[in-house]
């Protein structure tokens, strides 16, 4: 590892990225088994007390804004609805100064509900996960017949101003890869912005199949039937999406080639799981401990300094595409999308 130290006040690694964007899993726990997330039985969850309190979450993120240069936070999951604290949260991070953007990755059930609340506490925007319309599909990937609460939890957040609301698809061949267009004809016709993702290697069960994946080609192809396609000029930056206008715009579609393109060289993100580890990129196979250090009482000083040596040991790419990959040891619900 190289000897130069961390720059002072921000979240830089070897290879000169820094992190501005950081994304805080708030639980493990979810009320869907999306397949390629969970088995239908669950995961063991983490236990109760090494969950950070919300005070401790409130207490990091300040950390990372205040002291480290963190400008966007993403609270996820597992499901980030289901903790009883978020909107609480929510209010506290958007009080630090500076104030970081907020937003919410969620399978927007029970959204609908809490949206206005969570727009006056301070939530900008929201992703929401869906993978296909047709219900029966939904409760076999799902596992639970809820395709209705998230059409409605997608529409509430509209309606409390969380905008852009974005949409997540995730295609599996031979379950709804036929599905692309419909996805994208649904997102134009309610105004939210749908984003394809390439199903990454992140399933607790270790199902995942690089050759059975659906590719941003052939997202692409099968989008390109049936709507004119034109590369966004707007600058990609570090947004892992590449998106292009639809119909001559303005409406946008997005795919997260996140195997086949990797944007590794431009990844401006961190991480903290709902146990207070550090994770520097969603395959690491290490983390850092700051639950430990905070409990045992260390200062804000000493956090930063911590979370920035985390960030030094962040590796060059993820090599999922390479034959000596190594999975991380936990499964996506537990580290946060
Ligand atoms: N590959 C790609 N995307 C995934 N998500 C969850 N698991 C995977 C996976 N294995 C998506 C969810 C959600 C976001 C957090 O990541 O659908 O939209
Ligand atoms: Fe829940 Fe998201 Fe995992 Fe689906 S992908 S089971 S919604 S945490």
């Amino acid at each position: 590892m190289s000897a130069a130290p961390p720059h002072p006040g921000v979240l830089d690694d070897r290879y000169g990225r820094v992190a501005r964007d950081l994304r805080v899993s708030l639980t493990d726990k979810c009320n869907l088994r999306c397949s390629y997330c969970m088995p239908a039985e669950g995961l063991p969850w983490l236990a109760g007390p090494d969950l950070l309190t919300d005070d401790e979450i409130v207490r990091l993120v300040g950390v990372a804004v205040r002291r480290l240069g963190v400008t966007e936070v993403r609270f996820t999951g597992g499901e980030p609805l289901i903790r009883p604290g978020l909107t609480r949260i929510v209010a506290a991070v958007a009080a630090l100064e500076p104030r970081p953007r907020i937003s919410l990755t969620t399978n927007g059930i029970g959204l609908d509900r809490v949206a206005p609340a969570l727009a006056a506490a301070g939530l900008d925007r929201v992703n929401v996960s869906l993978d296909t319309l047709d219900p029966d599909r939904f409760a076999r990937l799902t596992r639970r017949p809820r395709l209705p609460d998230v059409l409605a939890g997608l529409a509430g957040a509209l309606a409390a101003g969380l905008a852009p609301v974005k949409v997540n698809s995730v295609l599996m061949r031979g379950i709804n890869d036929d599905e692309a267009p419909a996805l994208l004809r649904f997102a134009l016709a309610h105004g939210y912005e749908l984003r394809f993702i390439e199903q990454m290697p992140l399933d607790a069960q270790h199902g995942w199949d690089r050759a059975a994946m659906v590719t941003a080609d052939e997202i692409l192809t099968a989008l390109g039937d049936a709507f004119a396609l034109v590369p966004d000029p707007a600058h990609r930056g570090a947004a892992p999406a590449e998106t292009w206008l639809v119909d001559g715009g303005p409406a946008r579609v997005g795919v997260i080639a996140s195997v086949t393109r990797p944007f590794c060289g431009d990844c401006d993100r961190t991480r903290l799981t709902a146990d207070g580890q550090i994770r520097n990129c969603l395959f690491a196979t290490e983390e850092s401990d700051l639950r430990g250090a905070l409990r045992g009482g260390a200062d804000d000083a000493e956090l930063a300094r911590r979370w920035q040596q985390a960030t030094r040991g962040k590796r060059a790419g993820h090599g999922i595409d390479d034959p000596t990959f190594l999975r991380p040891a936990r499964p996506m619900s537990a580290i946060g999308g």
